[in-house]
């Protein structure tokens, strides 16, 4: 049918969504520049950011993972305080507005009925609301203030990849941008530095056989898995765990490095595969301490660090990418290894049981 011809030579949209990471980066640049080559972002967009006392992040699943690791980029650059809620639970546990909030939705379809379900409760008391979404017309973009579109293309596969990386580059240039306005200085070249991150993302794309091999060593014949990291690697460990359950069925958890040994350890045995993921310096010596923990007690620890950090128990080194950046090249791995396990596995990669692309009921 028409789909199988737009899946090219590839077996999986899966596989050829991940293949495009680097292009869809290079893209958003071109799309949120300027013909002086200087990165823009809508007027109306960056004055609701800077009149915002704090941004409230809404979203679910891949994009509810996106917006942890965007929290850190707008809080830590543009200076601006943030909350990021997960939809569904946003009206139970409403959070205490702050007296100028803006809401941020993140939404790959702009179609989830959770999220809109707080949009239009958010917009009836009078607030105004930024979506930011990878389909121009979608309902979560006609019905907010403001969109900021992901350019990454259709995504098919129903486990989410290049739509999370065109979420954190466009959070990303969202924050770089804020930040130029209000004077603050990012003390490195932001365009140049995301560039590198799509360098990256190929060079990684290229290395899919020893993806495989690593899928194959920690994940072929286990029942359960766990993502450990600290800092934002913790939020990416929580994104390769979404995706190993999503279309490997194998029980996955993703975990703050420290936060293990409150419980969770109790839950390692002989073999139990633990993937670590060290690409921040500040937090390298601590998420080993934790590896060196679980290893004591049996776990099968598969280290995926960045280069400048590495020890020689290390199982895969990315490629340097500046630090805050590293989530967007962190994942890559992350998604490679959950496909390859899928395979080994004889799931339906595409389309895993239970699981719909876009959920349009609450
Ligand atoms: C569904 C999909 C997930 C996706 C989530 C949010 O559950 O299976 O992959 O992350 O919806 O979708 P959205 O389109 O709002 O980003």
């Amino acid at each position: 049918d028409a789909s199988d011809i737009e899946k090219g030579t590839y077996p999986h949209y899966m596989l050829k969504e991940v293949d495009e990471q680097p292009g869809v980066i290079r893209k958003i640049i071109s799309e949120y520049q300027d013909a002086n080559n200087e990165l823009k972002i809508d007027e109306d967009i960056l004055k609701a950011m800077n009149d915002a006392d704090r941004l409230y992040i809404v979203a679910c699943g891949t994009s509810y993972h996106a917006g942890l690791v965007g929290k850190q980029f707008i809080e830590q650059w543009a200076k601006v305080p943030v909350e990021v809620h997960v939809a569904s639970e946003f009206s139970y546990n409403m959070p205490l507005l702050s007296e100028k909030p803006l809401f941020v939705f993140i939404s790959q379809s702009g179609e989830t009925a959770d999220s809109r379900s707080v949009l239009v409760q958010v917009k009836e008391m009078g607030h105004k609301a930024l979506t930011i979404t990878n389909v121009q017309g979608s309902t979560l973009s006609r019905e907010a203030d403001y969109t900021l579109l992901l350019h990454a293309g259709p995504e098919i596969a129903v486990a989410s990849t290049k739509a999370y990386t065109a979420q954190l580059a466009v959070l990303s240039i969202l924050s770089a941008v804020t930040a130029k306005s209000k004077g603050i200085e990012l003390g490195f070249d932001f365009l140049q530095e995301l560039a590198i991150a799509a360098n990256a993302i190929e060079t990684l794309c290229d290395d899919k056989e020893e993806m495989e091999k690593i899928a194959r060593e920690f994940l072929s014949t286990t029942r359960n898995a766990f993502f450990i990291g600290r800092a934002v690697d913790y939020y990416v460990g929580l994104e390769g765990s979404l995706k190993l359950k999503e279309i490997s069925y194998i029980q996955a958890e993703g975990f703050a490095g420290g936060e293990l040994k409150h419980g969770t350890i109790a839950l390692i045995e002989n073999g139990t595969p633990v993937i670590a993921l060290a690409t921040q310096a500040h937090v390298n010596l601590s998420i080993r301490g934790n590896v060196q923990e679980v290893a004591a007690r049996g776990a099968n620890p598969c280290i995926i660090s960045m280069e400048g950090l590495q020890t020689e128990e290390d199982r895969y080194v990315l490629p340097a990418v500046h630090e805050t950046l590293a989530p967007l090249v962190a994942v890559i791995p992350l998604q490679l290894i959950a496909y390859y396990a899928a395979l080994h596995r004889d799931c339906d990669v595409d389309k895993p049981r239970n699981l719909a692309k876009s959920v349009t009921v609450e």
